[in-house]
């Protein structure tokens, strides 16, 4: 190892260059880290304004997609209601077109029910019409026929009442019924009917017994249609005239007197 020897002044002198070289050392490498501060913070500031801007654009793109998003979704809900409405549309066509087939056919088929009812009813009341014309030829069974014979309810509440305690107000417990019946298509069947009733009548008297003629009877008989069936007439007859014949039980020594019958003579 070597020593030197240095002298005071020269070091003083050394000391202070030394301190001020120090001091430029100093300052030149504040100056650079200043530097690269600087540089460092633009940097930063340069990667922000990158930053912002790349989140500012994706941002802008997330709102483009979701708008486009939202206007796809959109037509999309535009369209599917369009095709709603179109198959709605349809459906209710579809559906009006049955319903007026239904209300045509419903309204031919009660129109056919109702010429069949015509036809029908028009039949009936040609039978019916029938019917009564032919009650009304015979002079029975009609209702206007009864009424006239029993004169209406009263009359009848009569004959109730009679029935009803035990008496025969119809046939008076005669022994014998003779009931004068005749095919309806005949010419006269009434006066046939009539004039053996009569005849059958006169004969009696000689032998002592004495008729009655039993008109309701007679009405009963061509309208009553168990009584019809227990008679048993042969088809298309029909009674034209009823006796009831017996003994009498009264004697009458004189005729009732009568008004004069209206006769002309010419
Ligand atoms: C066509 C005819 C129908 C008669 N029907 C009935 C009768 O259903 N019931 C009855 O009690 N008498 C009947 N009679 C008898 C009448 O009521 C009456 O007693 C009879 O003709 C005698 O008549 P006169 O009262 O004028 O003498 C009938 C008489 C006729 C001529």
């Amino acid at each position: 190892m070597s020593t030197r020897s240095i002298k005071a002044p020269t070091l003083k002198k050394a000391t202070k260059d030394l301190k001020l070289a120090g001091k430029e050392i100093g300052e030149a490498l504040a100056e650079k880290a200043r530097a690269l501060g600087d540089a460092a913070m633009a940097r930063v500031t340069k990667a922000k304004r990158a930053v912002a801007k790349s989140s500012s654009q994706t941002q802008r793109k997330i709102e483009t997609s979701a708008r486009k998003t939202t206007l796809s979704v959109k037509r999309a809900v535009a369209n599917a209601e369009k095709e709603v409405k179109a198959d709605f549309a349809a459906v209710r066509k579809t559906a009006s077109r049955k319903v007026a087939t239904l209300k045509r056919s419903a309204s031919q088929e009660v129109d056919a029910v109702k010429k069949s009812v015509k036809k029908t009813a028009a039949k009936v009341n040609l039978v019916a019409d029938r019917k009564l014309a032919e009650l009304k030829a015979s002079g029975t069974g009609t209702p206007e026929a009864i009424a006239q014979l029993t004169g209406g309810s009263e009359f009848m509440g009569f004959l109730a009442q009679a029935r009803d305690e035990g008496r025969d107000p119809l046939l008076y417990e005669a022994p014998i019924v003779a009931i004068f019946h005749s095919p309806t298509k005949s010419v006269t069947p009434k006066d046939n009917c009539v004039i053996a009733a009569t005849t059958m009548g006169l004969f009696a008297r000689t032998l002592g017994l004495e008729t009655t003629y039993i008109a309701l009877f007679e009405a009963a008989a061509n309208a009553h249609e168990p009584l019809k069936k227990e008679l048993g007439l042969p088809e298309e007859h029909r009674v034209f005239s009823v006796l009831v014949m017996g003994y009498p039980r009264v004697k009458y020594l004189r005729a009732v007197d009568r008004k004069p019958i209206k006769t002309r003579w010419e």
